[in-house]
């Protein structure tokens, strides 16, 4: 997503320069071995049972359509010409009204009486699938409230690889199924409202600066290897589409040079084809840079419409142009068909064709009254804003995610939970109110008082901040508050004094510079801002009783203060959104036990990390980004290479202890090296394949156009020359390897999400947890995978696949969590053969570790053995 200041500046660049477009959308050479593949055609939707109806529903709507209504869905009517973030075009004649798309994944951008959740990132933190599932659902209702068709989001993509990109705090943590199980039910919360979730960013997009194509330079690309691909950083989406997610929006990077918005091999090949995806793929904000190509390569919407190097001209890759390219028979009339089913199939498989509210705010403005198309200029008026209250009762939600994300890393003799009657001095900004106001910085683009939230489209307004000062004020809690991010000299310590000091990391989207750091953490690295190391290791020198509380969208380093012995607890509150302050009382104050787990490993040093892993600084022509690191991105790099971190993935404390005991392993769906066949394709909607004729798309007559919006028309002139040219010889010039041919579909495939065999249970594993403490708690229960020893395949030392929380349990109360692992949790990927296999065929002997943490291992069963030990040394 975009926001103006980037669009002006963008013109400048481009009014300077119109020489350079063509030159930087030609693919440029990426480093040898990594090829972006033809495959062609686009595969239509609406082969998976779970959909036909809608797609038979949306077939007898599309056969009526225009050409120029067809034109119209398939773009948004140019930036800044709605009420929302993206607004398709309409066909009103059809009962297909325009849809609104908005931001973001963490609550409505721009807008009011919504909720600010806590983020991605803290969602993921709190290993709780219930919770998050609720938080989806609460979503869903906020955007239906507000009139959003599509809202834009979940985010699984970037995954976490780098640390300091920019977006990693917008998904759920930095492993594929800790993303995958926070996307997918987040997928299901939202969608159960009638809401059209989007899935992002397919894919790669691991680091915000140079990651757009523009006039002077190619986007980045990621360079990636198969197996890494789908082991990684593919699984979240596949997860997605079995969830049933509605659309998906590509990444402005490239993949192996071909850019997301256009690369046939990612849209046609693994999403369309082999994860079976039955909706809409969108492009993200200009991130679409040709018209046919992308059409071919499986774009089934382009947002917000514009051409990516000069927006808002009411020029358009789409729309007028579509409507050229079929009469020319550049795009084939068949791809648009396709493109046009996926969209009404969606809007009915959600049930928007019956009592779906109709936007009523304005993305652009907070008045009540303002121009209806503000990118026009010169425009009509009238009511925007109707401040629809879409709370609700979520701030209890809100509160209990950001609650049972908090993580304890440390607590030196029970240091927490604190009385209420201590007497606090709290220091940092970071414990109250941004001073200038809580949304004084457009998009959040600024780190001032209390962060909880990164900045950029991913942002939300909040309605109230209900900050950590608040939250001790409201405990009438005994405290003296310097709000200064330096010691005062005059903080007058005394012995019995808890010092709470309150640090915080920021990053966001690129489009925002932050005190030197363009969306990635480029200038402020994995350090505390603010000084804050220095302003924990200055209150350490003058008190005995510090605890650190820490808002940060990812790790920092914590080294400088960590061992102080003085610094007695560290408390993780990540990204809290607007219930910051009474969830932290709750955990500070042990009304509950904090029960939240990382969710990515802390370093000692940065250096601790692969140099794969840094942010891709400037290079002349296209930025390349190469994966060479392959699977071993944080917890499983760390492990291989027997780096010790601070802290390892999954780690968090409570203030009461468990026991993991009487594990159960049982086989469920007997494995064999490959999945079964999958099933063939069902029928899919057919229509004529003959080109419309021209008059479909001549401009209406007495049409009042306005100035710059985007139009699926052409003149009478424009529409029948192009008609004439499909019967020239002269050709459009298809990529190599272009079919109009339907495929069969890859082995791999078969259903929503890939092969349903490789969603077949292969165990059942369960586990007693008992509270073996003094004080109530909830635990994780974290299931990882270890492949059998001596196989073809290197694989790492452990991966999470299943999690389970339990509820609040009593001291000396216990509770059995299921877990489960699917054919896909005990296979590979086989780049030869394209397809999963389950190394020996399932006859070895896979590790099953289950505990609290990564390294923290408490119980082991076997798939070959069948039998569950306590006890034993877990490889790491
Ligand atoms: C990228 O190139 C690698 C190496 O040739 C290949 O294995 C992979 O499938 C390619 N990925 C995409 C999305 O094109
Ligand atoms: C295209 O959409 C616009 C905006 O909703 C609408 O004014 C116009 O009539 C639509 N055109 C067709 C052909 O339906
Ligand atoms: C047809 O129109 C499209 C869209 O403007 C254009 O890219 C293409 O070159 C045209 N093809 C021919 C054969 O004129
Ligand atoms: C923890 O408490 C014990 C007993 O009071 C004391 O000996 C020890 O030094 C304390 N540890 C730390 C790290 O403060
Ligand atoms: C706090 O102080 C009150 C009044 O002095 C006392 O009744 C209470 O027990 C104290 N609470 C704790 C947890 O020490
Ligand atoms: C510290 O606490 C103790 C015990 O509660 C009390 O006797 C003492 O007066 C307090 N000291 C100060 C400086 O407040
Ligand atoms: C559970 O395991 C414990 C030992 O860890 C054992 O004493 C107990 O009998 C087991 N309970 C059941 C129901 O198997
Ligand atoms: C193109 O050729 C076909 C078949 O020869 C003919 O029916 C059609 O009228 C021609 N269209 C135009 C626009 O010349």
């Amino acid at each position: 997503m975009l926001n103006p200041l980037l669009i002006s500046s963008l013109t400048v660049f481009a009014l300077s320069s119109s020489v350079y477009g063509v030159a930087v959308n030609k693919r440029l050479p990426v480093p040898a071995g990594y090829v972006a593949p033809p495959y062609y055609p686009a595969p239509h939707g609406g082969w998976t049972p779970d959909w036909s109806e809608s797609y038979r529903k949306a077939s007898l709507i599309v056969s009526g359509l225009t050409l120029a209504e067809k034109a119209n869905i398939t773009a948004g009517t140019g930036i800044f010409m709605g009420r929302c973030v993206g607004n398709t075009g309409s066909a009103e004649r059809a009962g297909i009204p325009q849809l609104c798309l908005q931001d973001g994944p963490l609550g409505l951008r721009n807008s009011d009486h919504n909720t600010a959740f806590p983020a991605g990132i803290t969602t993921g933190a709190t290993w709780d699938k219930d919770l998050i599932y609720a938080r989806g659902v609460a979503l869903g209702e906020e955007f239906r409230g507000k009139g959003v068709n599509v809202h834009l989001g979940p985010s699984v993509g970037p995954l976490g690889r780098k640390p300091r990109g920019g977006r990693n705090w917008e998904g759920f943590g930095s492993d594929p199924v800790l993303q995958a199980i926070g996307g997918g039910l987040s997928i299901q919360g939202i969608q159960s409202t009638g809401v059209i979730a989007t899935i992002k960013h397919l894919i790669a997009n691991e680091q915000e600066m140079y990651r757009m194509y523009n006039i002077f330079q190619a986007g980045i690309s990621s360079n990636l290897d198969d197996r890494t691909l789908h082991e990684l950083y593919l699984w979240p989406f596949a997860e997605g589409v079995r969830a049933g997610v509605g659309a998906v929006m590509v990444a402005y990077n490239a993949v192996n040079g071909s850019a997301c918005s256009q690369n046939s091999y990612l849209i046609n090949g693994i999403l369309k084809d082999e994860l079976g995806f039955q909706g809409f793929v969108m492009s993200d904000w200009l991130s679409q840079i040709s018209g046919v190509a992308s059409a071919l390569a499986g774009l089934d919407l382009s947002m917000p419409g514009d051409v990516h190097t000069i927006p808002l001209l009411g020029n358009s890759y789409w729309m007028y142009e579509y409507s050229r390219a079929v009469l020319n028979g550049s795009v084939p009339v068949d791809r648009l068909n396709d493109a046009v089913t996926r969209i009404l199939a969606t809007w009915f498989q959600m049930g928007q064709d019956s009592n779906y509210p109709r936007p009523n705010f304005d993305t652009n403005t907070q008045d009540a009254e303002g121009p209806l198309y503000p990118g026009a200029l010169i425009s009509p008026r009238g009511i925007v804003n109707e401040f629809v209250n879409v709370q609700g009762n979520h701030a209890e939600v809100a509160r209990a995610v950001a609650r049972d994300a908090i993580t304890l890393l440390k607590n030196v003799n029970s240091t927490l939970p604190v009385s209420p009657n201590a007497s606090f001095k709290v220091f940092g900004t970071d414990a109250e109110k941004n001073p200038d106001g809580i949304n004084s910085c457009n998009d959040q683009g600024c780190n001032k008082g209390t962060l909880g939230m990164g900045w950029g489209s991913g942002s939300s307004r909040y309605p109230y901040m209900d900050s950590p000062i608040d939250g001790l004020k409201f405990r009438g809690a005994n405290y003296k508050f310097f709000n200064t991010d330096s010691f005062p000299a005059n903080s007058n310590p005394s012995p019995n004094d808890t010092a709470l000091v309150f640090i915080s990391a920021d990053s966001g989207e690129n489009y925002i510079t932050v005190e030197g750091n363009p969306g990635d953490r480029t200038s402020a690295g994995l350090r505390a801002w603010h000084n804050g190391d220095k302003l924990v290791k200055d209150v350490a020198a003058k008190y005995s009783n510090v605890i650190v509380i820490v808002h940060t969208v990812g790790p920092i380093i914590m080294e400088e203060w960590h061992d102080l012995p003085s610094v007695k607890a560290i408390l993780f509150a990540h990204l809290p959104g607007q219930e910051a302050g009474s969830s932290l009382m709750q955990v500070l104050f042990g009304d509950v036990s904090p029960s939240g787990h990382l969710p990515y490993t802390i370093p000692k040093s940065e250096e601790d990390y692969p140099d794969s892993l840094s942010l891709v600084g400037f290079q002349l022509g296209q930025p390349q980004d190469t994966f060479t690191e392959g699977l071993y991105i944080d917890y499983r790099h760390f492990q291989k290479a027997g780096i010790k971190p601070r802290y390892a993935f999954g780690h968090g404390l409570s203030y009461t202890t468990f026991s993991f005991s009487n594990a159960t392993i049982s086989p469920v769906t007997p494995l064999t090296e490959l999945p079964p066949t999958r099933h063939a394709k069902a029928e899919t909607p057919t229509y004529p394949t003959t080109i419309p004729p021209a008059s479909e798309v001549y401009w209406p007559e007495n049409f009042n156009r306005i100035w710059r919006y985007l139009y699926p028309y052409l003149t009478k002139r424009e529409a029948d020359s192009a008609a004439a040219a499909a019967n020239t010889s002269s050709k459009y010039p298809y990529p190599a390897g272009y079919s109009n041919v339907q495929k069969p579909g890859p082995a791999a495939g078969g259903a929503q999400g890939g092969n349903p065999a490789l969603f077949d249970t292969a165990f059942d594993v369960s586990v007693r947890v008992t509270n073996t403490g003094s004080r109530p708690g909830k635990a994780v229960a974290q299931l990882y995978v270890q492949f059998p020893e001596g196989i073809e395949w290197d694989t790492p030392v452990l991966q999470l696949r299943d999690f389970a929380k339990t509820r609040e349990l009593q001291p000396g109360e216990s509770q059995v969590v299921e877990l489960r692992l699917t054919r896909k949790d005990l296979s590979v990927w086989d780049t030869v053969r394209q397809n999963w296999v389950v190394p020996a065929g399932g006859e070895g002997e896979f590790g099953v570790w289950i505990g609290e943490s990564s390294d923290l291992l408490r119980v082991r069963c076997g798939t070959g053995s069948g039998a569950c030990e306590e006890g034993v040394v877990a490889p790491v």
